[in-house]
């Protein structure tokens, strides 16, 4: 088995993380650095920062949190500054964050050591809807979403189709659901730049059917049964 799906496997990291520990020199087989690609047998042992991985079978964990502002989504923070892992409450295994929330956006957060999973929710491909409630500064109409709506241009590239619709308007905001299936830099934010709107509130509200329902800020639930098949088939 490859090292990285190894890793991933053993919850240490995505799949993609798991590439950037082995290239920072952190893993080693058999006391050996291991290097990009190498593969993993029977028997053999492998570590982490020193630490060796247990060959038991691991408990695979899921969460959804409601992340607050003011938070990152990394497992550490160069910056000193508060990560999702400072809210784990005692018992929690080693999970980490399947994808990202900026630090000023808040909302629906899955936490889990299950590396595949994690790797397929948030490959491109898998285009799954994300639903955000944005409040934007100012009054907006509908036909201002339209540019939003069929695409704008970020970093040169047209963002996809997504569906927007206006909940509330006045002199001071708007409130806008926007559902979308791609997960690029800063994007919601970003797309309403693009036609000149400052988002001054962001929350992600769902994540396909799963909803955020019934969870305080800062708070977090294991995921039923039913809502861990619902992830994995999609
Ligand atoms: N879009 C953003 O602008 N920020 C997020 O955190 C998620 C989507």
């Amino acid at each position: 088995m490859r090292i990285n799906k190894f890793l991933a496997d053993k919850g240490v990291a995505s799949r993609r993380h798991a590439d950037s520990i082995i290239e920072a020199g952190r893993v080693t087989i058999n006391g050996v650095v291991a290097t990009l690609g190498v593969s993993v047998e029977e028997g053999d042992v492998v570590a982490v920062d020193g630490q060796v991985l247990s060959a038991a079978e691991k408990k695979e964990e899921y969460y959804i949190m409601n992340k607050p502002k003011g938070v990152v989504c990394t497992v550490s923070d160069d910056r000193g500054r508060k990560t999702v892992m400072d809210l784990l409450p005692e018992g929690v295994g080693r999970v980490f964050p399947v994808g990202r929330l900026d630090y000023a956006t808040e909302g629906l957060l899955i936490l889990t050591n299950d590396g595949d999973l994690a790797f397929r929710l948030t490959h491109p491909t898998t285009e799954i809807p994300k639903t955000y409630m944005a409040r934007i500064e100012g009054t907006l109409t509908e036909k201002d979403l339209n540019p939003i709506r069929s695409g704008v241009e970020l970093d040169g590239i047209l963002t996809k189709k997504c569906k927007a619709h206006i909940v509330e308007t006045n002199k001071a905001y708007t409130k806008v659901h926007i559902t979308i299936t791609e997960g690029r830099n800063r994007q919601v934010r970003r797309m309403f730049e693009s036609i000149g709107k400052n988002v001054e509130f962001l929350k992600r509200v769902s994540i396909g059917q799963l909803k955020l329902t019934g969870l305080d800020r800062g708070q977090m639930r294991p995921l039923t049964e039913q809502e861990i098949a619902y992830l994995k088939g999609l």
